[in-house]
């Protein structure tokens, strides 16, 4: 699991996928922390993206170049998120992103240079816990473990509590029902109903999937 694993990995990959609100981020964030590896949020990649096309007013109709600046633009995640020198991470959680973010999302244009960005972010690390919506299905097919997170409708909108319940339902509709890699269950994905159950927990037995997957 851990050392040069196949291809010269250094550390176990997994990849998270859910909607909004399933738990994805405080899972991964204690999941990598378990596990000593990096993560990345790839939801504030694309929310990056919106956030740079509302400040260059690019339309957000406009595929190719939302493509151009998902490829070119000048933003990088971390904890903080910095884009063009600014740091974006209260902003790209705001209502204008969180209402853009599907539509930018859809884009094919869009969907091939990020999923670019973070083949080579996951090349350069070896290990790491990547979340999402396409992770499992498209952008790390051969992770080691795959987990689809869920929750009830009530408790995933409790715990978006920034966002209008109409409004993450709406997200959540545009995410399932595009054509370009929609949220899905990818094949051979674990499904965890979050509802309920404690962060240690669910990193617990995502860990011990982990082992028996070496
Ligand atoms: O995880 P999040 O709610 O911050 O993600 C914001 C949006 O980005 C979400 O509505 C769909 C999109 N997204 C995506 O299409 N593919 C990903 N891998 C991650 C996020």
């Amino acid at each position: 699991m851990t050392g040069a694993g196949r291809d010269g990995r250094r550390g176990p990959l997994v990849a998270i996928d859910g909607p909004a609100g399933s738990g994805k981020t405080t899972v991964s964030r204690a999941l990598a922390a378990r596990l000593a590896v990096d993560r990345l949020d790839t939801g504030a990649m694309y929310r990056a993206v919106t956030w740079l096309a509302l400040a260059h007013k690019v339309d957000l109709a406009d595929g190719a170049a939302l493509g151009r600046l998902a490829r070119d633009g000048h933003f990088e995640i971390g904890e903080r998120v910095v884009a063009d020198g600014t740091d974006i991470t209260a902003a790209i959680r705001s209502p204008d992103v969180s209402a853009g973010v599907s539509v930018v999302a859809a884009h094919p244009e869009v969907r091939s240079a990020l999923v670019e960005r973070q083949r080579r972010w996951v090349e350069d690390r070896g290990g790491a816990v990547v979340e999402g919506r396409d992770i499992g299905s498209v952008v790390l097919p051969d992770a080691d473990v795959k987990v689809y997170l869920d929750a009830t409708p009530e408790e995933r909108a409790r715990r978006r509590s920034d966002e209008q319940a109409d409004g993450l339902a709406r997200r959540d509709a545009l995410d399932r029902s595009r054509a370009a890699s929609p949220l899905t269950v990818a094949e051979g994905a674990r499904v965890v109903d979050t509802t309920g159950r404690t962060v240690d927990d669910i990193v617990e037995e995502i860990v011990g999937w982990l082992t028996t997957s070496a």
